[in-house]
């Protein structure tokens, strides 16, 4: 046996030990009984053309039988009739009838599974590739109809809609042109394609003509915000001045697909690198070229031998392969591996393609070759893999590439998609890539050599979810200008440097770099600022950052009086008030008893009614009761208002104690200048803010401005001054709060406050090269990752987190209060209070006794 059918052999003893279905391999093998063939020629078929073709048919395939069959044996049966039923031990079919009997025929033969070779009319829709074969007989010159037909069932042009522009005379010629361009089917899965068709007008000359052709593609031309996706289909002789108008639309973008056809001339003749002369980079475009040859036959005797000489080649090397097989192995095996017929079928079809592919002459004097230009990000691409330019134009970067070629026999053979950029984006090649080290924006990490090893951030987040989304790769390259290095050796002190980051001033030699558009992108995040005087263009925003301003935090309010706190000063005069009013009153109710008994003796007095009220406010109560019920009355009243009282101000100190009091601080930035304490005011260097400052109508921020210290190192910001509430720094909030989270690491209190307001909305882009042809395609997959959540997410883990002094954190201090002498102060100045005011009375007692009473005892004694 020879290697390659040992090879064969164990391959199919692979393939058929998957369980086959039983009964499925009840053909008969090629060596236990001939093939058979039926030859189908459709009798209307022959009227109409009034040849008898089935004669022919008989005489050349057997005739070819006889002379290529040297193995085994055919048995062919012929039918005039197209809707014989063909039983199910026949192989295949060779059918000649017209496109609707054709179908049909496929229809039916489905069901006992023959293979089916049919010839047919031209503009028929091709049947299912994998399961027939199809030859139209294509005249020369009318080609177009089944190409397009060809197209739509192969998936070439997988298009929703499309512009078609053709010549007059060509629409004319071809009938069928804009039934193929509409056919829809359910069986070949072609959905229904939306047309506009734009006939060019070939009596137009010159002048009139371009102006006819301009009009016609204004329609389509990109607005300045959108670049629709759209397909345009050329068969024209004046593609040359469509492709020139076109471009002065600037129709040629990312999203468009162009399709050219190129007749008339012989393709030796067109240059497509010269067409496409002044198109960018960017663009989708195709063509189709006619690589007819003149000197072949084109008649049906030729198709016929072409295609029986197929089927009989194909049938006896399947032959050959079972019978150096069989002789292999056991009778068992070989039941067991043959194959079944539907595998027969389909290797037959296999060697009947490769078979026509290499030695066609008849029908396939039509071909069309396919070529498409590989464009995008060519100039972009990495230096070390770029090629030096062929051509000093626009587009001499540009590829063209043979996507392959239509023939009627086959159909489309393509080895390429049609417009590969519109599926594979950059199909994988390398670009260049700006960047600098700015957290945490682009955090590059270098190895011992200064080779960028890691990139992480929220720029290169972004970016590589680009690389990903629009397939492909990049290299970094660090823009590092001689000035920059300069300033890095001069601020080594690494404890003088700002915290945060700024995108205002992007590096000059990022800028340089991306104005010579040999970069596709800067991975950058820069401040968008006037983005129209710019030489390059910002990508649409990635994040916004606000402006605030840092100051000490407000002292809280001092707690000496916190056990007034609870009763404002109207409750405490009120208070005072109704004690002085109760005290008369029970008194008097006291006194206006009629019954003698009932009258209690220590409230005889109003002094004695005075004490009693006031002890029973601070619920200690007096020794007696009122014996009757009008003084019962009245005390019992009181101690009603003093269940509230006291309820009430219980809870409002237990209140007062656990919050704290601030002093009234500056939340927005129009309170600074009431608050005479703060005497420096700082700004970072090199913000927008300082910037926008110029052009705005607040005059806070001017007022700030005139007074503001630029600061450029930690040194100058001089936090220290801030903390001790002597000024206040604007910077980024970001910034300010990656200050005081550091400070609350390091001294593990909250001394700072940040503003409520936030002002000055920067936003942040990234840049591409002028007039790049991707800016709309970054736009886009920004915008898609900003809806996905994506940059919201890398945000919140590059950012800092939200300001630490806030929230939670505070929560907990609260719960865990304890009372200190700060709360207690009060309290205890209120004893001191008492105890002073009663050595006071005891004192005026004590002069009250001795002058007063021992004058009265003294007056007695004289008067006695
Ligand atoms: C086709 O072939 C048959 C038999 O070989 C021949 O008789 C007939 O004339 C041929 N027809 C044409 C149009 O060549
Ligand atoms: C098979 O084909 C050969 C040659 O064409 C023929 O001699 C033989 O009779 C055929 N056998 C059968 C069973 O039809
Ligand atoms: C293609 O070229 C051939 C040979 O040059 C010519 O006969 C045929 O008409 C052309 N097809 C079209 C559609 O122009
Ligand atoms: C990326 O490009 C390569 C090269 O052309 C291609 O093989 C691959 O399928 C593309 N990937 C995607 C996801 O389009
Ligand atoms: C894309 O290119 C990179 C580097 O050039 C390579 O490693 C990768 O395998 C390629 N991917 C595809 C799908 O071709
Ligand atoms: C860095 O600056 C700080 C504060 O300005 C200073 O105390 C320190 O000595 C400096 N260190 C060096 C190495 O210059
Ligand atoms: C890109 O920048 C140029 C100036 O460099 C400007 O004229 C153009 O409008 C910008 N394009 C977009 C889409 O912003």
């Amino acid at each position: 046996m020879r290697p390659p059918a040992l090879v064969f052999s164990v391959f199919c003893g692979l393939l058929l030990y998957v369980p086959a279905p039983v009964g499925a391999n009840d053909f008969s093998s090629f060596l236990s009984a001939n093939a058979s063939l039926a030859v189908v020629v459709d009798y209307e078929y022959m009227a109409m053309h009034r040849q008898n073709i089935l004669a022919h048919f008989e005489k050349i395939l057997s005739d070819i039988i006889r002379e290529n069959m040297k193995n085994g044996g055919i048995n062919v049966r012929y039918f005039t009739w197209n809707a014989v039923k063909l039983k199910k031990d026949f192989l295949a079919a060779i059918t000649i009838m017209d496109c609707e009997s054709t179908w049909n025929f496929y229809k039916n033969t489905q069901i006992t599974s023959i293979l089916l070779i049919a010839i047919t009319d031209s503009d028929c829709p091709r049947l299912p590739l994998n399961r027939a074969l199809m030859i139209p007989m294509v005249a020369q010159g009318d080609e177009f109809s089944q190409i397009l037909l060809d197209a739509k069932v192969q998936g070439i042009f997988k298009w929703k809609s499309v512009a078609v522009f053709v010549d007059q005379s060509i629409l004319e010629e071809n009938p069928m042109l804009v039934k193929s361009i509409l056919h829809e089917s359910t069986i070949n899965h072609i959905p229904p394609l939306s047309v506009i068709l734009y006939k060019i007008d070939e009596t137009l000359r010159g002048q009139q003509k371009r102006v006819a052709l301009r009009q016609a593609l204004a329609q389509f031309a990109p607005t300045k915000h959108e670049l629709k996706r759209q397909q345009f289909l050329v068969i024209s002789k004046f593609h040359e001045d469509i492709i020139e108008i076109a471009e002065t639309l600037s129709m040629f973008h990312v999203n468009n697909q162009w399709m050219f056809f190129v007749s008339e001339q012989l393709h030796a003749d067109f240059d497509a690198s010269t067409v496409t002369i002044n198109l960018d980079e960017g663009a989708n475009i195709a063509f189709a070229l006619n690589e007819t040859v003149s000197d072949c036959v084109d008649t049906l005797n030729c198709t016929i031998s072409e295609v029986s000489m197929a089927v009989v080649t194909s049938l006896s090397r399947m032959i050959l392969e079972e019978q150096s097989i069989y002789g292999e192995i056991s009778d068992e095996e070989w039941e067991s591996i043959r194959f079944t017929k539907h595998e027969k079928q389909d290797e037959m079809l296999q060697y009947m393609k490769e078979y026509l592919k290499a030695n066609s002459k008849c029908a396939s004097c039509a071909k069309w070759r396919f070529e498409t230009a590989i464009t995008w990000g060519k100039s972009q691409e990495n230096r070390k893999f770029r090629m030096a330019p062929t051509r000093d134009t626009k587009n001499r970067n540009f590829e063209f590439i043979n996507i392959g070629y239509w023939s009627p026999l086959l159909g489309f053979v393509c080895h390429e998609l049609a417009f590969p950029h519109i599926d594979q984006h950059f199909r994988n090649i390398t670009m260049d890539i700006v960047t600098v080290h700015n957290p945490p924006w682009q955090i590059l990490t270098k190895d011992s050599r200064g080779a960028i090893v890691e990139h992480t951030g929220i720029v290169m987040e972004i970016l590589k979810e680009l690389s990903r989304a629009l397939n492909f790769s990049y290299y970094l390259h660090e823009a590092r200008s001689p000035d920059y290095e300069y300033s890095l050796a001069q601020s080594t002190n690494e404890s003088d440097e700002l915290m945060g980051s700024m995108t205002y001033r992007i590096p000059y030699r990022v800028v340089e770099l991306v104005q010579g558009s040999g970069y596709f992108m800067a991975a950058v995040a820069a401040t968008i600022d006037e983005p129209h005087k710019k030489r390059f263009n910002y990508t649409q925003p990635i994040s916004i950052q606000k402006y605030t301003f840092i100051l000490r935090q407000p002292d809280e309010v001092s707690r000496i009086y916190l056990f007034t706190a609870p009763f404002t000063l109207e409750t405490w005069g009120c208070l005072a008030g109704i004690l002085l009013v109760t005290a008369p009153m029970l008194y008097i109710v006291n006194r206006l008893v009629p019954l003698q008994e009932l009258q209690i003796r220590g409230l005889s007095t109003v002094k004695n009614c005075f004490w009693y009220i006031y002890g029973a406010l601070l619920q200690q109560g007096g020794m007696y009761l009122p014996r009757a019920d009008s003084g019962r009355l009245v005390v019992g009243f009181w101690w009603l208002v003093v269940i509230v009282l006291v309820t009430t101000y219980c809870g409002n100190l237990v209140a007062f104690l656990t919050f704290p009091k601030f002093q009234p601080g500056i939340d927005y930035l129009n309170q600074l200048f009431d608050h005479k304490e703060i005497k420096q005011y700082g700004l970072r260097n090199g913000t927008f803010f300082e910037k926008y400052v110029h052009s705005t109508t607040r005059h806070d921020f001017k007022r700030f401005m005139e007074r503001a210290l630029v600061y450029n190192s930690s040194q100058s910001e001089n936090i220290a001054a801030v903390k001790q509430g002597e000024r206040i720094n604007i910077d980024w909030r970001i910034n300010l709060q990656l200050i005081v989270q550091q400070h609350f690491e390091q001294d593990k209190e909250c001394r700072f406050a940040l503003g409520k307001e936030d002002f000055v909305s920067e936003q942040i882009g990234l840049i591409v090269p002028s007039s790049s042809a991707y800016l709309h395609l970054i736009n886009q997959h920004i915008d898609r990752l900003f809806r996905m959540g994506f940059i919201d997410r890398w945000h919140d883990t590059n950012l800092p987190s939200m300001d630490k002094c806030n929230g939670k954190h505070m929560q907990r201090q609260i719960a865990n209060h304890k009372v200190n002498m700060d709360d207690m102060q009060g309290c205890f100045m209120v004893l001191l209070f008492g105890i002073i005011a009663a050595l006071l009375v005891s004192c005026i007692e004590f002069w009250y006794y001795r002058f007063l009473v021992l004058n009265k005892g003294q007056s007695i004694a004289f008067a006695n």
